[in-house]
């Protein structure tokens, strides 16, 4: 899969995602990542890519004239069939919250172009004409879009196969299987007296299975209990969560 990132901040990119997994999936040609300056797409001699907001207010606007060259630049490499289906997402606040769901979906295209804003926003035509998607990391403000996009092609990029070693362990991941995950040991099997529970030790896989089932539940129900209402349960499941004191409520 391949990721065009439009910035005012090129050399930023790869940081994080040239590292482990990402990285490791860039090196093999699984993964392509273009960054492109948006600064490149402007036409006067100070490469002005931002400008005072109409009806006055605080913060400099990206422009919108770059922003669509640099998209264009970006998409016309594909045979126009395909150009449709590459969705072009705008990092902002104001978008959709990005979830192992938006992730998976987005992972299925060719390749994803991403828009990173900066200063106050950009041109609302961008979102209004240009993107397919507007996304959000989360409801807090960032200076600029690039850490959104390396979160979103991290995210993104899990979901490519053989980027993770198993696409088990993707399924596995909270969130992703509707729960939070069971907790998770290493060696050793005692420390600072801290032991690992003894079922894990048992070898026994039935039992070892439904431990990490009840302990994901039990995790769920504490931490995140708005998952459950959505999530597969079975009637065992229910049971045990009923033990725990929730409440099942009539779909
Ligand atoms: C300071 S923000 C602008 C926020 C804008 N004034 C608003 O209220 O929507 C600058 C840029 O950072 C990026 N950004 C900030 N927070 C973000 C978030 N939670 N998710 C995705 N992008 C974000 C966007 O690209 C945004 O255009």
């Amino acid at each position: 899969m391949r990721f065009h990132v439009l910035t005012l901040f090129p050399e930023v990119f790869p940081g994080p995602l040239a590292h482990s997994m990402v990285g490791r999936a860039l090196g093999k040609g699984l993964l392509s990542l273009q960054v492109s300056d948006i600064r490149a797409y402007t036409h006067d001699a100070h490469g002005t890519a931002d400008d005072y907001q109409f009806g006055g207010g605080a913060g400099m606007v990206m422009k919108p004239e770059p922003i669509f060259e640099a998209v264009e630049a970006a998409l016309a490499p594909y045979p126009p069939e395909q150009r449709g289906s590459i969705p072009v997402a705008l990092t902002s606040p104001q978008g959709k919250l990005l979830d192992q769901k938006l992730a998976q979906e987005l992972a299925r295209a060719p390749a994803l172009v991403i828009i990173c804003g900066h200063y106050a926003g950009v041109d609302a035509r961008v979102s209004q004409r240009l993107a397919t998607h507007e996304i959000s990391i989360g409801d807090y403000v960032l200076t600029g879009g690039e850490l959104p996009a390396m979160v979103i092609i991290d995210t993104v990029a899990r979901f490519v196969p053989g980027v993770v070693g198993s696409a088990e362990n993707v399924m596995e991941d909270s969130i992703t299987s509707g729960l939070l995950q069971h907790p998770i040991y290493t060696r050793p099997a005692e420390f600072r007296g801290l032991a690992v529970p003894e079922v894990l030790l048992s070898g026994h896989h039935a039992r070892i299975a439904r431990w990490r089932r009840e302990e994901s539940l039990r995790r769920t129900l504490a931490q995140r209990p708005d998952l459950l209402a959505r999530a597969d349960l079975s009637v065992e499941d229910l049971k045990f969560l009923e033990g725990l004191g929730y409440e099942v409520k009539q779909k």
